[in-house]
């Protein structure tokens, strides 16, 4: 099982870059690296050191953290791939699983690598039986996503013997159960809220029907899984498995930097991801769907997304990194259709208000100017709720899917000789040193 990850490794090019400081005169060179695609990056490891200035990049438009060879992304273009397959060559032929091995070790499985895999991963599905009370400590009403930080950061206090960090064969065996148990854990936390008895994973089912059976599945009675629904839940799990430095991968990355151990940091990942900017922007989209309700009322809703007064934003558009279509998003649009037909639900109305509301906005001279376009997060909730998810279940959905790409990243992250803890500076804008005044003098 100790297999290693392909090492990311960046190019020194021929190529410097002149940074002239007007104040002094001063030249400095800064050498110019070269990826295997996408734009070129100024190395400024040795700024500080020889001109003794920083950066300055509030939410790293314009800096990139590390090197990788997991996921590329051309924004401008819509493109969106995976070790180099394209995202949609995947969403349509792979099961999760296969991507799954493809990003941790940067290869699609063969069928006995496949075998292997599935096999070895299938043997963790379960969770330790004392982590059920741990559950019991939730109010009822507890939002799920709130159950998954708890619950996977206290993975590590259930499984020691695969938290040291310096041992390959620890780290893989950790990977192994977070992808294995996270099913296991998120049907956990959808049963929790209603009462339900909470159902242990079947090992003889692939990893998409095995959680759609943790979650649907009654004791009471036999269930059924549609192949439509394990086949849709394949491919959302497949469109949210990696997307490169995001926030909340970033935030894996930065816990794990520190040395951490990788049920601390996955559950980082989960409590960035939580965030309506992030991935709780597809529970958002159907909330602003409900609250629109019409499609007489989507010029008032795009109006407030315009005003730049009003907070409001059309959530599921939009995205830091592309400024064209979301290539997943055309996936899960063209899915939806699908989905919603092999469930015979006709004409839903929340889809066919997406899909106005997508044709408005998409003609609007402020969306067009702005290049904002529908992100992943806008379809994918209006599948997830006609397959029986709650909105509160979207975000956990998108952690489950993301988890293995945190953990491709981290493991390249920690496999990195070259990785050092992570530690942005800053703009100081503070007080200047200044006198302490007594309490009452103050
Ligand atoms: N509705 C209205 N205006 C928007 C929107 C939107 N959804 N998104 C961006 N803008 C405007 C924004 O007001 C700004 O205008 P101006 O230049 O006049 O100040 C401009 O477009 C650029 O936006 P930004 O906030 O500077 O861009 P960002 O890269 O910092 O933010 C974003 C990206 C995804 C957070 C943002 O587009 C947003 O809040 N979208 C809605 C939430 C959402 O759908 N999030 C899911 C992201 S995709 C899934 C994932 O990977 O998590």
């Amino acid at each position: 099982m100790a297999q290693q990850t392909p090492m990311a490794k960046s190019e020194s090019t021929s190529d410097t870059v002149t940074l002239v400081d007007n104040a002094t005169g001063k030249r400095f060179e800064l050498p110019v690296l070269g990826g295997s695609e996408g734009p070129r990056v100024i190395d400024i490891r040795s700024l500080y050191g020889e001109t003794g200035m920083f950066t300055y990049d509030p939410g790293f438009t314009s800096t990139a953290s590390c090197d990788s060879q997991i996921t590329f992304i051309d924004g401008d273009d819509g493109i969106l791939r995976h070790r180099g397959y394209p995202i949609e060559d995947l969403a349509e032929n792979c099961d999760f699983l296969e991507v799954a091995h493809m990003l941790l070790f940067g290869e699609l499985p063969d069928r006995a690598t496949y075998e292997k895999f599935a096999h070895d991963i299938t043997y963790h599905t379960m969770v330790h039986e004392q982590l059920l009370y741990f559950y019991r400590g939730f109010r009822r009403d507890a939002h799920p996503m709130a159950i998954m930080v708890g619950v996977v950061g206290a993975l590590s206090a259930f499984y020691h013997d695969s938290t040291d960090i310096s041992d390959p064969h620890q780290c893989m065996v950790a990977s192994y159960r977070l992808i294995a148990k996270m099913p296991t854990i998120a049907a956990m936390a959808f049963k929790y809220p209603m009462g339900q008895p909470f159902m242990y994973p079947r090992n003889d089912l692939s990893y998409a029907e095995n959680f759609l059976y943790m979650t649907f599945a009654v004791p009471a009675e036999e269930y059924h899984i549609s192949p439509v629904l394990a086949r849709a839940m394949e491919r959302i799990l497949i469109l949210h498995a990696d997307h490169e430095q995001n926030a909340s991968t970033s935030t894996v990355r930065l816990a794990g930097s520190s040395a951490a151990n990788p049920f601390a940091c996955i559950a980082a990942g989960i409590a960035s991801l939580w965030g309506p900017a992030h991935g709780g922007a597809n529970e958002a989209v159907l909330d602003m769907l409900t609250e629109i309700g019409s499609k007489d009322q989507i010029g008032e809703f795009i109006n407030r997304a315009k005003d730049k007064d009003d907070p409001f934003r059309l959530m599921g558009f939009g995205h830091r990194v592309y400024k064209n279509y979301d290539p997943r998003a055309a996936v899960l649009r063209k899915s939806a259709h699908e989905v919603l037909d092999e469930l015979g639900v006709k004409d839903e109305p929340l889809l066919e208000l997406a899909l106005e509301l997508e044709r408005i906005a998409l003609e609007d001279d402020y969306f067009v100017e702005k290049k904002l376009f529908p992100n992943v997060d806008f379809y994918s909730g209006i599948i997830l709720r006609a397959m029986g998810f709650p909105n509160s279940m979207f975000t956990v959905l998108f952690a489950l899917a993301r988890t293995v790409g945190w953990v491709a990243q981290w493991n390249e992250m920690i496999q990195d000789p070259t990785q050092r803890i992570g530690r942005p500076r800053q703009l100081y804008t503070g007080e200047t040193k200044r006198d302490f005044v007594p309490m009452d003098q103050r």
